[in-house]
């Protein structure tokens, strides 16, 4: 047990400060750290965390203390590329230098605000989404987490309709707070928590005619449906892509029966799919979307809701806060950060980028598939959101524990543990790319051994 001694908390801080402003630590701080890190871990996060860890990193013992463009580093230097992307996170790299160029730049202006004046990145980040968002998407709200921003949007939904229902799809995934995970597809997620918001309805993903079918039901029994919620392509599940006109269909219901659709674009937005938003691809423009992950360039958590003026209505104009009022949300640092990172991806094109790796990937997968198809059953993806489907989660778990010894970092999905992810940042070189398909050839080689596949 840590006991409560501020005497001793003043003298650790103290300490821990020292470690972060040190320029070079020596080998025996590292090694402090990293025993520090275990116990402080096992006694005061959750001794799971490490139990989980071990499962691919086999050493507990890495410690992450520096990033830079598409790689990791621990303590002592060792890199990882990566190929996870903090699950979406990285699309820009890590600590891309424009972006944080600009974060520096405003951190020595005001870091956060007096929550009175008006804070004019705010507006300018507002603007800006609203100018790479498609339609005629307007008015923005920001948060702090994707979850946080999905909670906005099923609010917001229910505002602006007068509606009560939902309708989710199965393999679901939008975060993990309560209004999030009623609309999850996952149960293990939900159980421990029932009840949570009992009107939402759970479809097939990708099938339209299962979405109208439960919306006109709930119509006929005198129920009205709020919002339907979709990932345009489902990242969690497994990166499944839906049959090409889904969208377009959904939107189409929406519009018939006066229902909010709301696209979550927490994973596949910023460029991540090889569009800026994913919904570009079907020409669609969703009531309200989500964005996250990416938007704050893999520097600032900055997430939020972009929504139509139709949704905008006038309760939430007569009290702004109705919808919710978080102390952090579009915080001036923050928003430094997604402006930023708006500039560098049009100036790079980043959708672009990724959508070109992406293919040149998915080409390299084409060909160890061929060469392994007991082992590679399947990959498929948009960009650089990518999956391999692998026979049984313990193979896939082999591949990703091989490429982890190889220092490519790449992780399963939360729902599907067979299906193991390359969610890569954009800046990706090619170098990296043939180094990283060279050690997957490798651990795909052991794992068809291990497994006499
Ligand atoms: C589509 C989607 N929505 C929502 C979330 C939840 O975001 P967060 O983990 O920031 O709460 C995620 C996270 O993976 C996601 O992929």
């Amino acid at each position: 047990m840590t006991v409560c001694n501020k005497e001793l908390a003043l003298k650790e801080a103290k300490r821990v400060v020292g470690y972060i402003e040190s320029e070079a630590l020596t080998k025996e701080q590292k090694d402090t750290i990293v025993k520090d890190s275990i116990a402080n871990f096992n006694e005061n996060v959750n001794p799971g965390w490490l139990e989980y860890r071990k499962s691919v990193s086999t050493d507990a013992a890495f410690v992450e203390w520096t990033d830079s463009l598409d790689h990791f580093e621990d303590l002592y230097g060792t890199q990882f590329i990566d190929c996870l992307g903090g699950f979406g996170i990285f699309t820009a790299g890590h600590r891309n230098p424009a972006i944080l160029k600009t974060v520096k730049a405003q951190l020595d202006k005001y870091a956060l605000h007096s929550q009175e004046l008006l804070d004019p990145l705010r507006g300018y980040l507002a603007k800006l989404t609203a100018m790479i968002t498609p339609g005629d998407l307007q008015y923005c709200f920001f948060t702090n987490g994707g979850a946080e921003a999905v909670e906005m949007a099923l609010k917001l939904a229910r505002l602006a309709t007068g509606g009560r229902w939902y309708i989710s799809t199965t393999g679901a995934f939008h975060g993990k707070s309560m209004g999030a995970i009623s609309m999850g597809g996952k149960g293990a997620y939900r159980e421990d928590y029932t009840p949570m918001i009992q009107q939402v309805q759970h479809v097939e993903y990708g099938n339209a005619d299962a979405m109208e079918t439960a919306i006109k039901n709930l119509q006929t029994v005198g129920e009205k449906v709020a919002g339907v919620i979709i990932e345009p392509i489902q990242g969690e599940a497994g990166v499944i892509i839906p049959p090409a006109g889904y969208l377009k269909a959904v939107r189409a219901i929406c519009d018939k029966y006066g229902v909010a659709m709301i696209c979550d674009e927490i994973q596949t937005g910023m460029g991540r799919t090889g569009t800026m938003f994913r919904c570009e691809v079907e020409d669609i423009t969703p009531d309200i979307m989500t964005y996250g992950k990416a938007f704050g360039g893999g520097i600032m958590p900055i997430t939020g809701i972009i929504a139509r003026p139709c949704m905008w209505v006038d309760k939430l104009i007569e009290n702004p806060w109705i919808l919710g009022s978080p102390t952090f949300g579009g915080n001036p640092l923050a928003c430094s950060a997604a402006i930023s990172t708006i500039a560098y991806m049009l100036e790079n094109d980043i959708p672009g980028m990724a959508k070109e790796k992406g293919d040149y990937i998915m080409g390299k997968l084409e060909e160890l598939k061929k060469k392994y198809p007991t082992v590679l059953k399947e990959y498929r993806g948009a960009g650089l959101l990518i999956c391999m489907e692998f026979p049984e989660a313990e193979v896939g778990y082999a591949v990703t524990k091989g490429l982890f010894d190889r220092h490519v970092m790449v992780a399963g999905t939360l729902v599907n543990a067979k299906t193991v992810r390359i969610e890569p940042p954009a800046v990706l070189t090619y170098e990296s790319i043939d180094k990283v398909v060279k050690c997957l050839d490798e651990s795909i080689a052991d794992a068809k051994k291990e497994f006499k596949l």
